[in-house]
């Protein structure tokens, strides 16, 4: 496996492989089976596999968060190579944001303003600038990102659409514990009981799309219920795709069986002081 630090050693990874396809995943490390599988979906495809290791200070509207985000290198550089990753970038911030680069700016039209956007302010500009940055110098032609971060993918799919409209962009659906809590680096901050707490979030977001009752009850009574459990909710709510736009609920109610019609339930809460998201696209 080949590890790179500057932006121009990248170049050889095209020029070492001009027929084959090149997939990236981008990711702040502190590794988990939910980037292994992105890891996995990337060889299954046949590609040739580049991960990058960084962890972007300008999409951290906390600073306490960014101090608190795990650093796992050596171990995150172990785990690529036993997955028979071919290369991985761990760029230094200069490398990433030298003196003299101006912003990117990518339209998000409501993205920027809604939930993620809304509860973390300028978290979006921040993922837009690194990723820019790391599309620019890997050039994949294929990139794979996990469904847990549903907003941030269709932040991705703005970003290509918009700016790299060469790639290909393929999501991949969330990586669970057995008892259905969404995998993530920020799940390793909770205590063991607050792990099995956690699993409510998924159970609540099921019983929602389950559809068997009503949507606005039942969104009424788990918000009521993951309080009692301890969860400080943000937010939990039906939404529409691509822009995630609020609809009342009757309206998913009527709508939920039309192919037309792509929906998530949306949810963000904090646990033991631990902010958790997730959803379910339906
Ligand atoms: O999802 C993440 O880990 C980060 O937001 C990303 C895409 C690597 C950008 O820093």
């Amino acid at each position: 496996m080949k590890v790179f630090t500057l932006a121009s050693e990248l170049l050889s990874i095209h020029q070492e492989n001009p027929h084959r396809k090149i997939a990236f995943i981008p990711t702040m490390g502190a590794l988990h089976q939910g980037h292994l599988s992105l890891v996995e979906a990337a060889q299954q495809d046949g590609c040739y596999t580049v991960v990058s290791i960084f962890v972007n200070p300008l999409q951290f509207n906390n600073p306490e968060d960014l101090k608190k985000y795990p650093r796992t290198l050596d171990i995150d550089l172990q785990l690529l190579a036993t997955q028979g990753v071919d290369a991985v970038f761990t760029p230094s911030i200069d490398e990433m944001y030298p003196n003299h680069v101006v912003d990117v700016t990518v339209d998000l039209g409501p993205l920027d303003s809604r939930f993620e956007g809304a509860c973390r302010p300028g978290h979006f500009h921040g993922v837009i600038q690194v990723v820019y940055r790391l599309f620019q110098y890997v050039q994949p032609h294929v990139v794979y990102f996990g469904e847990k971060d549903l907003q941030q993918c269709l932040v991705i799919e703005q970003l290509i659409q918009q700016i790299f409209p060469q790639i290909e962009m393929c999501r991949i659906a969330t990586k669970r514990e057995s008892s259905g809590l969404a995998l993530s680096s920020r799940n390793m901050r909770l205590s063991p009981k607050g792990l099995q707490t956690a699993s409510a979030l998924n159970r609540s977001l099921l019983a929602i799309v389950d559809g068997k009752a009503d949507f606005c009850e039942v969104i009424k009574r788990e918000k009521v219920e993951l309080t009692k459990m301890g969860f400080e909710v943000e937010y939990l709510d039906c939404v529409s795709l691509p822009f995630l736009e609020e609809l009342p609920c009757e309206y998913f109610q009527v709508n939920r069986q039309s192919s037309r019609f792509h929906c998530a339930v949306v949810v963000a809460a904090r646990l033991e002081g631990v902010r958790l998201i997730d959803n379910q696209v339906f």
